[in-house]
């Protein structure tokens, strides 16, 4: 399958969700769609603690798999990225905790959630939450200017995660960090799954082998890897391989 039919094939799967979907959470409202469901049995969407209900109601539309926020260590003053912001859920926690002085941005490559989450900057009236255009393959940052990186279920999607790593260490600032919630494989993913345009799209075949990441999240210069949290999903029938939900912070 080629990148530009799995990138298409993304943008589709979620400018269809942004432009019908409601606020959801709970098990099976992850970023699993309809044909996952009898793969994944439970995918897991973390409820948010502790945060302005206002902001869950409007930008949690279940499709995060884990709470970056809440590990990244956000003081005022900070600018944070957030790759993959869908309708924005984790750039308006990010945005509240950085200010007054600090914002939050997020990049999103599908032209609906952009304009679900600038909607829902207007409603919340958070005026310290910007929304760029953008793949994170290839980020309009300029270099060196981001004190935190965080991310929710998005880096699985990309089809050049190497590539997204340089990038996040590009952006960030000298000793700057990143708090990233995804999905992790344990064990190789076959190759048949990995072909699948919609198991891409819902977070499955494009997972990497936990290790895999850990050990290009070391190639790409990273330093002081923590997982703070880790959670693995009950996968239907007898599969090969696993699947996990992993929070994985590391230092510039
Ligand atoms: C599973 S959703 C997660 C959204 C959000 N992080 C959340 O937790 O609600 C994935 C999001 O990443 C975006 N995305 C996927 N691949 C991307 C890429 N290569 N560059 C930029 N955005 C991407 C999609 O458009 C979608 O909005």
């Amino acid at each position: 399958m080629a990148i530009s039919d799995i990138k298409q094939s993304i943008k589709e799967h979620y400018g269809k969700i942004a432009a019908t979907s409601g606020s959801c959470c709970g098990p099976n409202c992850g970023c699993s769609s309809e044909s996952d469901k009898d793969v994944l049995s439970v995918m897991m969407s973390d409820e948010y603690t502790n945060v302005d209900e206002q902001i869950v109601a409007a930008a949690d539309l279940g499709l995060g798999c884990g709470t970056p926020t809440a590990f990244a260590d956000l003081k005022p003053g900070m600018t944070v990225l957030d790759l993959g912001s869908g309708a924005g859920i984790d750039v308006f926690i990010a945005a509240k905790a950085v200010a007054p002085t600090g914002k939050a941005i997020g990049i999103d490559m599908t032209d609906e959630m952009l304009k679900r989450a600038r909607a829902n900057k207007i409603k919340l009236g958070i005026s310290n939450a910007e929304f760029w255009k953008g793949e994170i393959e290839n980020m309009p940052v300029e270099s060196g200017t981001i004190d935190r990186i965080i991310s929710n279920c998005v880096i699985n999607l990309t089809p050049d995660k190497r590539k997204v790593l340089s990038e996040m260490y590009r952006v960030l600032k000298p000793g700057g960090k990143f708090t990233v919630s995804d999905i992790v494989s344990i064990g190789d993913i076959p190759n048949d799954i990995r072909r699948n345009a919609e198991l891409w799209a819902g977070c499955i075949a494009g997972a990497l082998d936990k290790e895999e990441f850990l050990r290009i999240t070391r190639d790409a210069g990273f330093n002081n890897l923590m997982i703070s949290a880790e959670k693995p999903y009950h996968l239907e029938g007898n599969t090969s391989f696993g699947l996990a939900s992993i929070t994985l912070t590391a230092t510039k």
